[in-house]
């Protein structure tokens, strides 16, 4: 039997890569976007046209679609994926966050409810490890104590909850995939991985001068977002419904990926001073293409990048997933996950056109001055 899918979030990074997975599993894969006077969809125009995907529009804060739109889909499985899902954003739009990212959920678990679908359609909750927030142990597990950090950790903590309340109110299969940070050649450009990938590989060509960061300390677990939505989907097929952390159990801090990501672009680089003070000079350039020389400070760090509260301690215990779930946390490595998305961010610079790089590097400047949103 076909099964059919409903997945929220399908334009972002995991919606994606998610409905790639399902629909070579031979799912019906039905996603949920929002009117945008400008075109958001490139994550997924390959797969627009094809026979089993399609798109509705409807919108997590809009009861009523979603009510209308679970009806006319009748999924065996909703993936939950839509959230503002910055962290530092969350700070300026608190309200639409909460919105979006608690009462959304709650919007969700209603829609399958009134439309009576309770015993068959199982939910996926895209949960985080934003939970942990101000960790209160290393590494954090399933039973480790929660301590939200921000506006979006406390909007998440409320969608954790409200979907472990209908699981044990009105018995349904509903379970959240608690996610260490997962990055991939179609992270969103201002998370820091791929805003240091992108940086690099434009700083590497001559089309940037310089990267501005905030708290290089900063510790994560970080995976690859392609192995990632692979779980979301074990999770739903558990035999009982349950919580699930998944990441791969390695830690790095911000330094340690950018200094990575830049040697993949040719540019060696070294550290100098402390806090706001700290530089990343150039040592050493591979390759002649490298536009940058020896002594450049090519990264420096400014305050409005740093966050009124920042988490930075997460690791994350994977155990439960490996031994349930089967699932490999470290089928990539963090050193393949860095070399991919320069890769990727060398050939897309490179092959972006004039206009479009100048556009591109007028961002790059807006970024720089502190709008990393
Ligand atoms: P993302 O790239 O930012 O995608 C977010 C998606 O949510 C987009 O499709 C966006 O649509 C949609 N969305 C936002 N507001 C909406 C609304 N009001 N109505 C309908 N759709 C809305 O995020 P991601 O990295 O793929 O993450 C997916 C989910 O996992 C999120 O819930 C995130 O909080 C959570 N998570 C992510 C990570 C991670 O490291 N990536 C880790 C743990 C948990 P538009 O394209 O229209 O904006
Ligand atoms: N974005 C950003 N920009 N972060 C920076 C920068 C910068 O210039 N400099 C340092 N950081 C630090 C942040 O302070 C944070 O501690 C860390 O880098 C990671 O930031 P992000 O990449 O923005 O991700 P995040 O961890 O806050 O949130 C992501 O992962 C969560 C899971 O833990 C998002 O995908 C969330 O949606 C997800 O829940």
């Amino acid at each position: 039997m076909t099964k059919t899918a409903l997945i929220t979030g399908v334009t972002g990074q995991d919606g994606s890569y998610l409905s790639e997975f399902l629909l070579d599993k031979g799912y019906e894969v039905h996603g949920i976007i929002r009117r945008s006077s400008v075109d958001y969809r490139e994550r997924i125009a390959h797969l627009e046209g094809t026979p089993h995907f399609h798109l509705h529009y409807a919108d997590m804060s809009d009861s009523m679609s979603l009510v209308k739109l679970v009806g006319k889909v009748q999924p065996d499985e909703i993936y939950n994926l839509a959230a503002q899902s910055h962290v530092q954003v969350s700070f300026d739009a608190p309200e639409f966050t909460a919105d979006v990212d608690a009462v959304g959920v709650l919007r969700i678990l209603e829609a399958v409810r009134t439309n009576h679908l309770e015993k068959t359609c199982k939910i996926y909750q895209a949960s985080t490890s934003e939970l942990y927030g101000k960790v209160e142990e290393v590494p954090q597990s399933e039973t480790t104590p929660f301590h939200p950090y921000s506006p979006y950790a406390v909007a998440k903590l409320y969608g954790y909850w409200i979907i472990k309340e209908y699981r044990e109110a009105y018995d349904m299969f509903c379970c959240s995939g608690i996610l260490f940070n997962h990055e991939s050649e179609r992270r969103g450009e201002t998370f820091v991985t791929r805003k240091i990938t992108l940086a690099a590989a434009r700083i590497a060509q001559g089309k940037q001068d310089r990267l501005y960061l905030g708290n290089l300390d900063s510790l994560r677990d970080w995976g690859y977002a392609k192995d990632y939505v692979e779980c979301m989907w074990l999770i739903l097929q558990h035999e009982t419904p349950e919580d699930f952390v998944i990441a791969t159990g390695v830690q790095h801090s911000v330094r340690e990926f950018a200094t990575l990501a830049f040697r993949h672009a040719g540019i060696e680089l070294r550290w100098e001073g402390e806090g706001i003070e700290e530089k990343g000079i150039v040592t050493n350039v591979q390759g002649d293409n490298v536009q940058c020389t020896k002594g450049d400070v090519v990264v420096r760090v400014s305050p409005d990048f740093y966050r009124p509260t920042d988490v930075v301690n997460l690791l994350g215990d994977p155990s439960k997933a490996k031994r349930e779930l089967g699932w490999n946390p470290q089928s990539t490595s963090f050193e393949q996950l860095v070399e991919l998305m320069v890769a990727h961010d060398m050939k897309k610079v490179a092959a972006d056109d004039a206009a479009a790089e100048i556009r591109k590097v007028n961002l790059a400047e807006f970024l720089e001055k502190g709008i990393d949103k």
